[in-house]
């Protein structure tokens, strides 16, 4: 009864201009593997459990991305959403779903954009989760030690006795916090960052909604025998408007009482921006880190370059910056301005 939802609906816009909003960001090869990184989440869960059990839930637009990227994967597993309201209702959509193909279902809901690089201890912190959370009532979060005070993750205080082996339970969670207060999380040395891969029983969570998204709840109740029949899109038509904007963290996760995490490294990334990738990426004896064929660089230090248009990439002199040349944009940015990226693609659009 163990199931997988790989969430592949964002838009990745601190990756612009690679990540698109046609073509986001888990659907590329940001680290130059062979793979992209939805394959990549997709492999990782088809090792431990069965393709049929697989689910992807994306926006509509990206469905025939995802059939091309995951031919293996069943038609019926590709869920596609009419509208992007964030991670809440994709979560609730996956689990009023599964509720009434297998009551019993327990779930796995994992992002389709994190690189992980050691499948075999996150296949086996997958396996103790499930197993946890089918003899309790229980959430399961799993945490990753911080490094830095990252303003866009979850932030998890647990407390210091395991309540078996590896789980222990959590105090609280809070989502994206201020920087100030992600510095004295970091500080106290009490929180794990949260890697928004979270495992439960699928009747758990349907009452978390019932609790704390009541309205959502009476949306998806309203619809949900519809699911799994020839109207389900008729369904998601007439739910997904009445939909707040809101993410399982905010709407969930900080509120709920039952919450327990496992400490896990499993060479955890968000990949979340490019300075994520140059971290994860070979440097050359300069400290640039070049994705693309046709670069050149000379005498420039520390640079993330991705260049993989058929057209010579040649730098001289540069330091500390991102370049990335793509077919119709390139751009070239101060690798500490990156979290600037965002307002610029804004910028971007309003000027279209
Ligand atoms: N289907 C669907 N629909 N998927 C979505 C939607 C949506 O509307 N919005 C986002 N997703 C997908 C993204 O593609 C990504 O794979 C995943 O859900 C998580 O969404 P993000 O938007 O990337 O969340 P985040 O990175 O800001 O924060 C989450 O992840 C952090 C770790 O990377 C939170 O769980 C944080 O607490 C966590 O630390
Ligand atoms: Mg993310």
């Amino acid at each position: 009864h163990h199931y997988v939802a790989i969430m592949a609906g964002g838009i990745g816009s601190r990756f612009w201009p690679m990540s698109r909003t046609n073509y986001p960001k888990q659907f590329l090869d940001i680290l130059n593997t062979g793979k992209t990184l939805i394959q990549s989440t997709y492999d990782r869960f088809a090792a431990f459990i069965p393709k049929e059990n697989i689910f992807v839930v994306t926006s509509n637009e990206y469905i025939n991305i995802v059939k091309h990227q995951l031919p293996e994967l069943p038609l019926q597993n590709i869920l596609g959403e009419p509208s992007r309201k964030n991670t809440a209702p994709c979560i609730a959509y996956i689990s009023f779903k599964l509720q009434q193909l297998d009551p019993q279902a327990s779930l796995i809901v994992a992002p389709s954009d994190h690189l992980i690089l050691d499948p075999v201890a996150f296949n086996k912190v997958c396996l103790e989760a499930l197993s946890f959370v089918n003899k309790h009532n229980a959430f399961i979060t799993l945490g990753i030690k911080p490094t830095y005070p990252n303003t866009g993750y979850g932030y998890i205080q647990y407390e210091q006795h395991a309540v078996t082996d590896n789980v222990y339970k959590v105090k609280t969670f809070t989502e994206k916090p201020e920087l100030e207060l992600a510095k004295t999380f970091l500080a106290s040395g009490e929180f794990l960052w949260n890697a928004g891969i979270f495992v439960w029983q699928v009747k758990n969570i349907i009452s978390a909604f019932e609790k704390y998204l009541p309205e959502m709840y009476d949306v998806f109740v309203a619809e949900k025998d519809k699911f799994n029949t020839t109207e389900e899109i008729a369904a998601l038509n007439n739910i997904y408007p009445l939909c707040t904007n809101i993410s399982i963290d905010h709407g969930i996760m900080e509120k709920a009482q039952n919450v327990y995490l496992i400490p896990s490294s499993f060479g955890w990334s968000d990949l979340g921006t490019w300075n994520s990738a140059y971290e994860n990426l070979e440097k050359d004896y300069l400290g640039n880190a070049v994705a693309g064929d046709q670069v050149m660089v000379f005498d420039a230090h520390n640079n993330m370059v991705h260049a993989k248009n058929d057209r010579l990439v040649l730098l001289q002199g540069l330091e500390g910056y991102i370049v990335v040349d793509t077919k119709d944009v390139l751009l070239i940015c101060k690798k500490d301005k990156e979290q600037e990226i965002k307002e610029y693609v804004a910028e971007v659009k309003r000027n279209k």
